[in-house]
Formats: C-alpha cells, sequence, structure tokens
C-alpha cells in the first residue's frame, strides 16, 4: 500500500494496444519527476522540510510539484502561464500551493520570459527559496529510472522505439538513457510542435496553437539532442487527429502531445520491434479545443508525414527528419 497519492499516481499503466504498440499511460507524467527531485534535494542536504520551493511552469508540473511539496512538508510557489485552468487552480489552492498567474501575453515567447524574470525578483526578494529549475536541473531525469526498469521487465530485451513529446526533455531523455543501460537497441524519437526553438523548428508558425507542454521558445539544458534518432514536428490538427484516434480505436483518453505521440508511433511502428510511446497527461484539459471538435478529425491513415533533410525544409501539417544523434540545432 502507498502512503501517499504521490506515490500511486507515480506509476504509470502500461498497456499493449496492438501487436507490439504499447501506450505509456500517466495520469499526470511530472509527478514522478518531481517527487523523485524533492527526495534527492532532501538526501543531499540542499533543501530541507518546510523550505519553499519554487518554478515556473504551464500546468502539470505545477500540480507535480505541489504533490511533491505536500508529501515531504514543503512550501510550494508556482509562477504560472495563463494555460494553468480552473480545476488545476482549485487544487493548487486547496493543496497550499502559491500559485501567481501571468497575465495572458501576446505570445508563448513573451509569456516563458516573463516568467522567468518574475522569478529572478522573487528570488531576489527570498534568497532562501530553492529555484527547481525543471527545464535544467538534471535531477528531473532521476524519477524516470523506475519507469525505465518496468518498461525493461515487461517488455523483455527486444528491440525498442520509444516515442514522446519533448518539453523540458527529461521524459523522454531519461527514459532512453535508462532504457539505453539495461536493453541492447533503444531508438529514440522526439515530438515536438511547429515553432519550436527545441530542434529548430521556429522559423514555421501553425496557425493553431502550438502544443502545450512540449516546444519552447528558448533553449532546455535537460534537453540532450544527442539521444534522439528521429524527429517528428506535428501541427495541431494532426495532433487532434492522434487523440480522437486513440480514443476511438482503443479508448485512451488523453492530451495533445498524446495524440502527436501516437500518431507518430503509428507511423513509426515497425512489426519486428515493440513501440512504446508515451501519454503524459488525460484528456480533460483538452475537452473544449480537441474532443468536442472529433468531428473535423482526419482519419489517421490519411496522414503522412513530409520527409525533410534538413529543418529549413519543415513543413505543416506534419514533418519527419532522421536526426542521428546529432547535437543541437546550431
Ligand atoms: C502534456 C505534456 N506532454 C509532454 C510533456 C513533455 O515532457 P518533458 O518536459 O519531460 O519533455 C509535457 C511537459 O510539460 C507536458 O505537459
Amino acid at each position: 500500500m502507498d502512503s501517499h497519492i504521490a506515490d500511486a499516481i507515480s506509476r504509470p499503466d502500461l498497456v499493449r494496444l496492438d501487436d507490439g504498440l504499447v501506450c505509456l499511460r500517466f495520469e499526470s507524467m511530472k509527478v514522478v519527476s518531481a517527487l523523485a527531485a524533492v527526495e534527492h534535494l532532501l538526501e543531499t542536504g540542499v533543501v530541507r522540510p518546510g523550505d519553499t520551493l519554487l518554478d515556473s511552469s504551464s500546468g502539470i508540473y505545477a500540480y507535480a510539484l505541489a504533490l511533491a511539496c505536500h508529501r515531504y512538508g514543503m512550501r510550494c510557489h508556482i509562477v504560472g502561464s495563463t494555460t494553468v485552468d480552473d480545476t488545476l487552480r482549485a487544487q493548487l489552492a486547496v493543496l497550499g500551493a502559491h500559485l501567481e498567474q501571468m497575465a495572458p501575453s501576446v505570445s508563448l515567447k513573451l509569456d516563458q520570459s516573463r516568467r522567468v524574470a518574475r522569478i529572478h525578483e522573487i528570488l531576489r526578494d527570498n534568497p532562501g527559496y530553492h529555484w527547481m529549475r525543471q527545464y535544467h536541473d538534471a535531477i528531473h531525469y532521476l524519477g524516470y529510472r523506475a519507469v525505465a526498469d518496468r518498461i525493461a521487465d515487461e517488455l523483455g530485451d527486444g528491440p525498442l522505439t520509444l516515442v514522446g513529446g519533448v518539453g523540458s526533455g527529461a521524459s523522454t531523455g531519461a527514459l532512453a538513457t535508462y532504457l539505453r543501460g539495461r536493453l541492447p537497441e533503444v531508438a529514440l524519437v522526439g515530438v515536438q510542435p511547429f515553432g519550436s526553438v527545441t530542434f529548430g523548428s521556429q522559423h514555421v508558425s501553425d496557425p493553431d496553437i502550438i502544443i502545450a507542454g512540449i516546444g519552447s521558445s528558448i533553449p532546455f539544458d535537460n534537453v540532450d539532442h544527442t539521444l534522439y534518432d528521429t524527429l517528428h514536428w506535428v501541427g495541431f490538427t494532426a495532433a487532434l487527429a492522434g487523440s480522437i484516434a486513440l480514443l476511438r480505436e482503443h479508448a485512451v483518453f488523453a492530451g495533445l502531445s498524446t495524440g502527436a505521440a501516437y500518431l507518430t508511433a503509428h507511423w513509426e511502428h515497425d512489426p519486428a520491434r515493440t513501440t512504446v510511446f508515451i501519454a503524459a497527461d488525460t484528456g480533460h484539459r483538452y475537452v473544449e479545443s480537441v474532443f468536442a471538435r472529433f468531428r473535423e478529425a482526419p482519419a489517421v491513415e490519411s496522414l503522412a508525414p513530409v520527409e525533410v533533410s534538413t529543418v529549413d525544409e519543415l513543413r505543416l501539417p506534419w514533418s519527419r527528419m532522421r536526426w542521428g544523434r546529432a547535437g543541437g540545432p546550431g
């Protein structure tokens, strides 16, 4: 039996959807990462119970840090983007986390840079606060070791392809690193939105929206580009098609980054390998923007990525490129 709900949420489900196609399904992915990060900070004496942990988040990390703080008796201060919704706001308030929500910005870039500027102000006024730096501090890899062990234990040691959205880079980077330590052959496929600097798609803007949680307008240290074999850039409509197909075909209700990962995994799947894709959160935040629009979703089978050999050739609605474990986009 678990002694805190965060421990239960930290164990994802592994669901076989089709022959060799497996969904790694989290209720809220970053709980496993935040718990291990806070545990590590306490063990190494960097923070003590009762201290305040601070970070910026667009949603699921705020929830994860609030749960980790609840579990370990810490205070939690979040600088949240406009994407923090009513459901999360109410939970954070009751959990005792302090949320400062930024006013809407004209762009994601402005929103991100204003949040970072606000963090610096808070640290100046409260030098005892610890800034978690989820996008840069490698302690956010640690919690994924147990998840990688579970995947390796359950799936055996055949060739494996892992597919997941890249935000901070911690989940895909950590799972690939730990899995490669145990299995002979692990390919990593990263999923990005258009308009993100992380793998060089900032020159292509998606007229609909940038997919929450993945992509960035600033570089992150937790992204290790040399781990990725293949990259896919998925636009909003294609990701929506993936989310609707995943619910329709397999009854998995998950968010938009998961829809993009499912579409990608469906494309990459090779019957000689096991393909595991990451479902980072549930579909509740996307009821209006995605699921209510199910009639507009093109069939997944009607979509195919444009194969490109440089990021200059990227185009909507969906592009694929062999990354070949190269460094950052320069
Ligand atoms: C819904 C969703 N999917 C995927 C990711 C990507 O995870 P990571 O930050 O580990 O790269 C995030 C991160 O915020 C997210 O919120």
